[in-house]
């Protein structure tokens, strides 16, 4: 089998953790794997500098992942088409609105033999309804696409931290191949088939995760934490049930399941927004603007994309936690009545 050269497409915080990762295992299964990694990096100036000078010079994001160094064969390319026109493996890791502009970008201009993973958590909706991204991948650059999601906090990921995660992947041979790039003795991954409810589990968990932050900001303790990620879980089951064909429930029980939720719900961008939510009167725009410095919070976005199938198919008094997520992040509804929500739950009849 001949080497398979790797491309990162996406250097945020998430895909600078995974560089880390993917630069240290390329070297040590230099038998399987070219030992440069590509990063593709979207250009960007940082204190008057190009931020790929900065990280193939100082070998170190200092804007999405600052203090953790990036082995020095990982090479940021500003030009999406070099960096990925030979790749073997695609390895997609952007917030999910930026995913299809890209994928257009590079149509027809990458290997046609070349595997995507997508490590992005987010759907995206269309008028033909609901396709996960790795599905956006995979029709717009005609190549297989399998997933990755787990419980995989970027900062707790790079200090090498103890964790898991999942890749779904329904065609054989490409799980092992992947499992073979990312696994490391602190990140160990399990492969599964049902892919599309790895997927989803990656983009509902967000949508709770902004629910545990509101009954954090509200001054509510563990037991209603508790409740929350029970709820939540229980519509993310239903969910997948109604909208995905053939969805497993002991998928819910991997890494992208309920570690996932569990973390997200403790840790993470959305937890926090929804504390500060409750804290401030400001809208969600100028919350990302402030607290994330150019990051962006995928919980809302997923929220108003399910909240729209929901409501397409009738379905909304079934999903309250989903609903009452939604309207909260609009300013349309008090956080208040999250409480309310839960209390008042389709579980509890
Ligand atoms: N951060 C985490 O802990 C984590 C963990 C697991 C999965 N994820 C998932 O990984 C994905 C990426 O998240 P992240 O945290 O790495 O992102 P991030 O918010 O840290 O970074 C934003 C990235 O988007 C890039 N960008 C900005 N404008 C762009 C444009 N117009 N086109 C293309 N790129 C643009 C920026 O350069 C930057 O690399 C998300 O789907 C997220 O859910 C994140």
């Amino acid at each position: 089998m001949s080497k398979k050269s790797v491309c990162i497409v996406g250097s945020g915080n998430w895909g600078s953790a995974i560089a880390k990762i993917l630069g240290k295992n390329v070297k040590e299964r230099s038998d399987k794997f070219e030992i440069c990694v590509k990063m593709w990096m979207y250009e960007e100036m940082v204190d008057g500098r190009k931020l790929t000078e900065i990280v193939n010079t100082e070998h170190e994001n200092i804007k999405y992942l600052p203090g953790v160094k990036i082995p020095e064969n990982v090479v940021a390319i500003p030009d999406l088409i070099k960096a990925s026109e030979d790749a073997d493996i695609l390895i997609f890791v952007l917030p999910h609105q930026f995913v299809a502009k890209t994928c257009q970008q590079m149509k027809g201009k990458i290997k046609s033999s070349a595997v995507a993973v997508s490590l992005i958590k987010g759907v995206s909706i269309d008028d033909s309804g609901m396709k996960m991204i790795s599905n956006v991948i995979k029709e717009v650059l005609g190549i297989e696409c399998c997933a990755l999601m787990g419980a995989n906090l970027a900062g707790e990921v790079a200090q090498e931290q103890f964790c898991e995660t999942t890749i779904g992947c329904a065609v054989n041979g490409t799980g092992e191949l992947l499992k073979s790039l990312f696994e490391t003795p602190y990140f160990r991954c399990s492969v599964v088939t049902d892919q599309a409810t790895v997927e989803l589990c990656g983009a509902l968990k967000n949508i709770v995760g902004i629910g545990a932050g509101i009954a954090d900001g509200l001054g509510h303790g563990d037991n209603t934490k508790a409740a929350v990620i029970r709820l939540g879980l229980m519509e993310m089951i239903k969910f997948s049930e109604i909208f995905i064909p053939g969805s497993q429930r002991s998928t819910f029980f991997e890494s992208c399941g309920i570690s996932d939720l569990v973390a997200t719900c403790h840790g993470g961008r959305n937890r926090m927004l929804g504390e500060h939510i409750v804290k401030s009167d400001k809208t969600v725009k100028q919350l990302e603007k402030e607290l994330l410095k150019g990051q962006s919070f995928q919980g809302p976005l997923a929220a108003r994309e399910i909240f729209k199938m929901l409501k397409d198919k009738n379905l909304i008094e079934r999903f309250p936690l989903f609903v009452s997520v939604h309207y909260i992040c609009l300013r349309e509804s008090q956080p208040e009545e999250f409480i309310n929500c839960l209390r008042n739950h389709p579980e509890h009849i």
